[in-house]
């Protein structure tokens, strides 16, 4: 399995896996769909990076890192990376690879200067939360907030 940056010729491959995912598995409103499935335009984003893991059977895991003034920054202050999005194919789960996306941008946050990593994600993602608190991200109450109607809980990576 490798880890790199998202090229053209995968943006059909990585809508499938967010529809398989996060459309799928109710995570997304349903008037959010088409902003889900904008891949190539936050490809274009600037200061938005998308990975992506793949191997001989295809696109397995897709995460998004935004600095400011990334259009696609929620939390972020500004010496902030915010990551977003991870997605893992339903057949290719607790395999190590959302930890290995999860890596990849720390190191890239890292380099980039920044001095903490920042993410959401939504209450039900029970999953989610396991694998950040085992890569040791912290609980940030304070910046939890509402979207949709849904919770979302704020965590933190000091880098
Ligand atoms: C959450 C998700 C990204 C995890 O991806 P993954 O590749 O399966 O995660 P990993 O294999 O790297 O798991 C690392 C650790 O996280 C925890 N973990 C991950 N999935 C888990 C699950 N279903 N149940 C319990 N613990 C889990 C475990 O500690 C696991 O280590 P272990 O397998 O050695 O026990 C994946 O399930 C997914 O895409 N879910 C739907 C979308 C989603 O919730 N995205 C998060 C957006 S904020």
């Amino acid at each position: 399995m490798i880890i790199r940056p998202i090229d053209a010729s995968d943006f059909i491959a990585a809508q499938k896996l967010l529809d398989d995912t996060f459309m799928s598995e109710g995570h997304t409103p349903a008037q959010h769909r088409s902003h889900l499935m904008d891949v190539a335009g936050r490809s274009l984003a600037p200061h938005t990076w998308t990975l992506v893991a793949a191997d001989d059977r295809g696109l397995l895991g897709h995460v998004v890192m935004c600095r400011p003034p990334s259009p696609l920054v929620h939390l972020a202050d500004r010496d902030d990376a915010e990551i977003r999005l991870l997605a893992i194919a339903p057949n290719a789960r607790r395999c190590g690879i959302a930890t290995a996306l999860m890596t990849a941008c720390l190191d890239r946050a890292r380099h980039a200067g920044c001095h903490r990593a920042v993410l959401a994600t939504q209450a039900p993602m029970l999953a989610a939360q396991l694998l950040y608190t085992r890569l040791g991200f912290q609980r940030v109450p304070g910046c939890d907030q509402l979207w949709e109607g849904r919770q979302l809980l704020a965590y933190e990576f000091a880098l």
